[in-house]
């Protein structure tokens, strides 16, 4: 099941999200490849990947024709492996704009080793271009991690109209798996703290307009998720009793129902998305 983390706003905690949630789920037993298709190669990096180390990315395999099997490497996570990012997809729109066929590339690239996982994430650029749109493609659900901001739920309402569009239009078969609001404030003292309360405004709206496809689990804001990642760690590594990994590992349980769900396993659920 090939489950793609996008938005076109960034640091919206995509990287965190897919880096953490494979994890997590590399943890329970799944086995799980992360591929990057961000030129900033965050995710790589945060598993511990050397600048210098990146190639062979997924840009060689999706733009060069490098062997997706020679490519893959293990990360220091067991169950875990990974497909770097790498600066070669900087131009990735260019060179898959003259290839026949420039939709489906990742969809093909991803073909003989698809079987080989449970799951494999894909963390997508804070853009939506070809490269994305081969994400979609290749997907069979998407996750929106956003932040509880009123840009970002402008940008939310933008996102879902484009991927619609794609939809019907390039008839992509996707569906959105949820909406992870992340960084939400986390403070005792709500009436004190006026950004906690216009993130709860904004929150509120959220579940409002899109209902049950806004996950229960919330990331809320903690340090820890942004210092792992210098450790070349994820947060089950770096802070396994924090909050963060609690909720990371609550949000793991709460996708594997959602997926199961659209397996059939789950009716109530397939009504309600
Ligand atoms: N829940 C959180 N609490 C604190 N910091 C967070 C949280 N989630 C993400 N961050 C931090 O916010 C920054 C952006 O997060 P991240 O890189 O995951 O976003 P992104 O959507 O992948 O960004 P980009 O669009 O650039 O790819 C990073 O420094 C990350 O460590
Ligand atoms: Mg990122």
């Amino acid at each position: 099941m090939v489950i793609v983390v996008i938005n076109n706003k960034g640091g919206t905690g995509k990287t965190t999200t897919c880096v953490n949630l494979s994890a997590a789920l590399a943890n329970l037993g799944y086995r799980v490849l992360l591929v990057d298709l961000d030129p900033q190669a965050s995710a790589s990096l945060s598993l511990g990947v050397d600048y210098s180390n990146l190639s062979p990315s997924s840009g060689e395999v999706l733009l060069e024709g490098y062997s997706i099997e020679k490519a893959i490497r293990k990360t220091n996570i067991n169950c875990l492996d990974l497909l770097t990012g790498g600066i070669e997809l900087a131009h990735s729109d260019l060179v898959l704009s003259d290839i026949e066929d420039r939709e489906n590339k990742l969809t093909e690239v991803l073909e003989p080793i698809k079987d080989r996982y449970d799951y494999i994430l894909c963390d997508c650029a804070p853009a939506l271009s070809l490269l994305q749109v081969n994400a979609l493609i290749a997907g069979d659900h998407f996750i929106i991690p956003v932040v509880p901001e009123y840009l970002a739920l402008e940008g939310l309402v933008n996102l879902m109209d484009v991927v619609e569009r794609f939809k019907t239009g390039m008839g992509v078969d996707i569906d959105l798996l949820g909406i992870i609001i992340n960084k939400l404030n986390s403070t005792p003292f709500v009436f004190l703290n006026r950004e906690l309360r216009n993130q709860l405004d904004i929150v509120n709206l959220l579940r409002e307009h899109y209902g049950d496809k806004v996950l229960k689990t919330t990331i809320k804001r903690n340090v820890q998720l942004t210092e792992a990642p210098s450790y070349n760690q994820s947060i089950f590594q770096y802070a396994p009793k924090s909050n963060a990994a609690q909720q990371y590992s609550q949000l793991a349980e709460e996708i594997l129902m959602r997926c199961n769900g659209f397996n059939g396993s789950n009716q109530g659920l397939n009504q309600m998305m």
